[in-house]
């Protein structure tokens, strides 16, 4: 799983305070104002909606796609006070059965979907199964009437997302995507970092996804038992071309276009995430990538190292910048991740339970380089300067402050999941719906096909269509 926070880690409530308080001291306006009280900040308004969401209803939840993910976002779902395990699918025996350990033998198991999202006592489903399945399972499922959270990227190509924005409308159920960053704390308080002027107007973004293990190059372990009778190899290929069973292409998918979306798919488009919910952004308009197959010559046909640009045209949300992104699965200095927003008066880097912002104005006096002019033209030179920047102390260096989430904060996922359920049960706003899953993984499929056709790709964030 590519997410591994650690929602335990930070400071105590208590030296969260302190810290807070201490920032005070010095702070930019907006964290003034959160600890004058003057507005409601966003981050407490995250963590008391653990206890607004405390069920006056149940909720009957099944799990599609009993993976890593499916199992670890059922789990975070069953945090939520109210929520019900039914039911679990999947097309491999073994995790049938690894779901009736962990949800007891009551948990009705079945490789067929159509079973789950037929049933009357089911009202929402998870979607962790493929990349290739997430649209026709979530549409499926929508039109049977049940609620659904779809793993991301939310679709494997363009065209099936707007046939899912088209699905979610026409049957008015919850339909939330799961990239848990739209509910994040981080990313919640770098958006209101951002807006309030704090690090200036946007120019640039970075990312990094670098990794050195082999589970991280998605080298997944295979059990023992894996064959054409413990897998329904058939219907897992679904509409992938027909192939005789290769239980690589089973449990080690992300590493083939048939089944995912590569590295862009699977990782950048969190960080598309990120980005869109920090700055209220629609999108980039062109992408360009490259990279290769530089260590993991294991048959796969999607890169091991990618790099990306994506230019983000002026809108009305934001100024022209542009986003670069990486991800190096054969970093010898042993990997990292890095979010990084660029403004001109500073920048916010994001990690997974803390953020830093560095403020760094321009001086109003742009300093002098005239050693090399003769002593006419300096001392012309001087005087005009010294009129127009009278001394003033000059001596602001770059400022730095750091929040960390609250020892409380249970992680962007739980956080994620509670908005789910809020939407479900209360009809609240859907924090991540189709039309924004698409924005996000649209260009992602444009920074993919770059990357195969060596060419800059276009993109249409309004109308969410490549061009050309
Ligand atoms: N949000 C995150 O941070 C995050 C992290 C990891 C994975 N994911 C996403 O979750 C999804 C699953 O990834 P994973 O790592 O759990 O993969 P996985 O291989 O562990 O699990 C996928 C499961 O889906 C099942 N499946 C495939 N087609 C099916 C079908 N038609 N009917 C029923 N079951 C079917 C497979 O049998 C498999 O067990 C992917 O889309 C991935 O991008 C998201």
């Amino acid at each position: 799983m590519e997410n591994n926070q650690n929602p335990a880690a930070g400071n105590s409530r208590r030296s969260f305070l302190k810290t807070l308080g201490a920032v005070a001291a010095t702070a930019p306006t907006v964290l003034t104002q959160t600890q004058a009280g003057a507005g409601s900040p966003q981050y407490l308004n995250l963590v008391k909606s653990h206890a607004s969401t405390s069920a006056n209803s149940k909720v009957r939840l099944a799990l599609i796609g009993t993976g890593g993910m499916g199992i670890g976002d059922t789990q975070t779902a069953l945090m939520v006070d109210g929520v019900e395990m039914v039911a679990a699918c999947d097309l491999y025996d073994g995790r049938l059965r690894r779901a009736k350990e962990l949800w007891g033998e009551s948990t009705a198991t079945t490789r067929d979907y159509h079973e789950i999202i037929d049933r009357s006592d089911i009202d929402v489903i998870i979607n962790a199964t493929t990349d290739h399945w997430h649209e026709k399972i979530s549409s499926d499922a929508l039109r049977k009437g049940k609620h659904v959270y779809c793993e991301k990227p939310m679709v494997q190509k363009v065209e099936d997302g707007h046939k899912l924005i088209k699905v979610a409308k026409e049957t008015g159920k919850v339909f939330q995507v799961g990239s848990q960053f739209a509910s994040s704390i981080i990313v919640s308080k770098a958006k209101e970092l951002l807006n309030a002027g704090s690090i200036g107007e946007i120019v640039f973004a970075e990312a990094q996804y670098d990794r050195h293990s082999a589970m991280g190059a998605w080298q997944y372990s295979v059990p023992p038992d894996a064959s054409l009778q413990t897998v329904d190899w058939d219907t897992y290929l679904g509409t992938a071309p027909k192939r005789a069973w290769d239980p690589l292409r089973f449990f080690r998918w992300r590493n083939y276009q048939d089944y995912g979306t590569g590295i862009a798919g699977d990782l950048y488009v969190h960080l598309l995430t990120t980005l869109h919910t920090v700055t209220g952004s629609k999108g980039p308009n062109r992408a360009y990538s490259t990279g290769g197959i530089r260590y993991w010559n294991d048959g796969r046909d999607v890169p091991d190292i990618q790099l990306s640009i994506y230019d983000y045209p002026k809108t009305a949300e934001h100024p022209e910048f542009n986003l670069t992104t990486r991800a190096n699965f054969v970093d010898g200095g042993g990997g990292g991740y890095l979010v990084r927003i660029v403004g001109t008066e500073g920048d916010l880097s994001l990690g997974w339970d803390s953020l830093t912002m560095r403020q760094n104005k321009f001086p109003k006096a742009p300093g002098l380089s005239i050693d090399n002019f003769p002593k006419d033209q300096k001392e012309l030179y001087l005087a005009e300067y010294n009129k127009l920047y009278p001394a003033t102390s000059q001596m602001e260096g770059p400022k730095e402050f750091k929040y960390t989430v609250p020892k409380d904060y249970k992680g962007d996922r739980y956080e994620h999941f509670v908005n789910f359920f809020a939407s479900v049960r209360d009809n609240k706003p859907n924090i991540e719906d189709a039309t924004f899953g698409l924005r996000a993984c649209g260009p992602t499929q444009c920074g993919n096909q770059s990357y195969f056709q060596k060419k800059v790709v276009g993109w249409d964030p309004v109308a969410m269509k490549i061009l050309g």
